[in-house]
């Protein structure tokens, strides 16, 4: 191997040695990077802690347990997803501003639930949360009403819980308080809207027209005996109950539960209780 000339090292070993204490000196001029302050600007709404017995009453009110996936859209320094990893869930957090990120992983580790909660760097509109089981928010109404029709589009039964903003028009399914704080809750409902064939044990089939404003149900069922009125028609989730008054002053009582196309459950009516089933047409 041939060797380089002195005059040749000289210069760069001077240089290494000049570069090599300016790098030091660098680094230790440069500013840490910055803590996240509570009240800072994020990229749709500012960081706000939510309190500890909030959070807490918040997965309470979903029921939080270990066969659920939880997703915290805007997950701040990580607490929600850290206490529903407490409780065995895994969970997920939303968060676009990175140093929030690395705080929520640096306090998951402490918690030791770095295993059970993860965080996403990411924007809550482009992220895919299809899989939760349970949705937690503290953002804004608008922001919860630019989420709704995705929120809508999941499974049924999905418990979306809000630290003191509400959804719009979507009435909440269930309220709560903790530390003078409101929460809300919704259940995400079956998709029912539209014409079903309705089975009632001892009638001819009859068509049954549903209207539905998320869990809230209107319509009539058209039975031999003339239309019935539909009353106290809900859902909670998959879950359907519906009162039909017939022309004669008869009641029925439907439970059921919604099943993609298809509903089926039990009637109850003045001499006792029979099977119902329904198909969408
Ligand atoms: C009011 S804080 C709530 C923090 C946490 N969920 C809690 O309850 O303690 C809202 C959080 O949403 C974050 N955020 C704002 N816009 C966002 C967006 N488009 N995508 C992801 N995170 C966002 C903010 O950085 C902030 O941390």
């Amino acid at each position: 191997m041939s060797r380089l000339p002195f005059a040749v090292v000289k210069p760069l070993l001077l240089l290494a040695l000049l570069a090599a204490p300016a790098t030091l000196l660098a680094q230790a001029a440069a500013p840490a990077p910055a803590e996240p302050q509570i009240g800072q600007q994020g990229k749709d709404v500012i960081w706000l802690p939510t309190p500890e017995s909030v959070v807490e009453k918040m997965l309470e009110m979903a029921g939080v347990g270990p066969e659920d996936v939880v997703y915290d859209l805007g997950s701040g320094d990580g607490r929600t997803v850290i206490a529903a990893a407490h409780r065995g869930a895994r969970a997920y957090g939303v968060e676009f501003d990175p140093a929030l990120v690395a705080l929520s992983e640096r306090f998951a580790k402490t918690a030791g639930v770095a295993d059970k909660a993860r965080f996403i760097h990411g924007d809550i509109f482009e992220t895919d949360f299809s899989q939760a089981t349970v949705v937690t928010l503290y953002l804004l109404t608008t922001l919860n009403v630019r989420l709704r029709p995705t929120i809508l589009k999941m499974r049924p039964g999905t418990r979306v819980v809000s630290h003191a903003f509400t959804m719009g028009d979507w009435d909440p399914d269930e309220t709560g308080e903790s530390d003078y704080r409101r929460i809300y809750m919704w259940i995400v409902p079956a998709s029912v809207q539209g014409t079903w064939r309705l089975t009632l044990p001892g009638a001819p089939p009859a068509d049954m027209t549903l209207t539905q404003q998320y869990q809230k149900l209107r319509g009539t069922v058209s039975l031999p005996s003339g239309a019935a009125e539909l009353r106290d028609a809900s859902l909670r989730g998959n879950a359907i109950r519906l009162t039909l008054a017939g022309g004669d002053g008869s009641l029925r009582e439907l439970t059921g539960t919604v099943d993609g196309d298809r509903m089926q459950g039990t009637a109850k009516t003045g001499s006792g209780e029979v099977s119902w089933s329904a198909q969408r047409r």
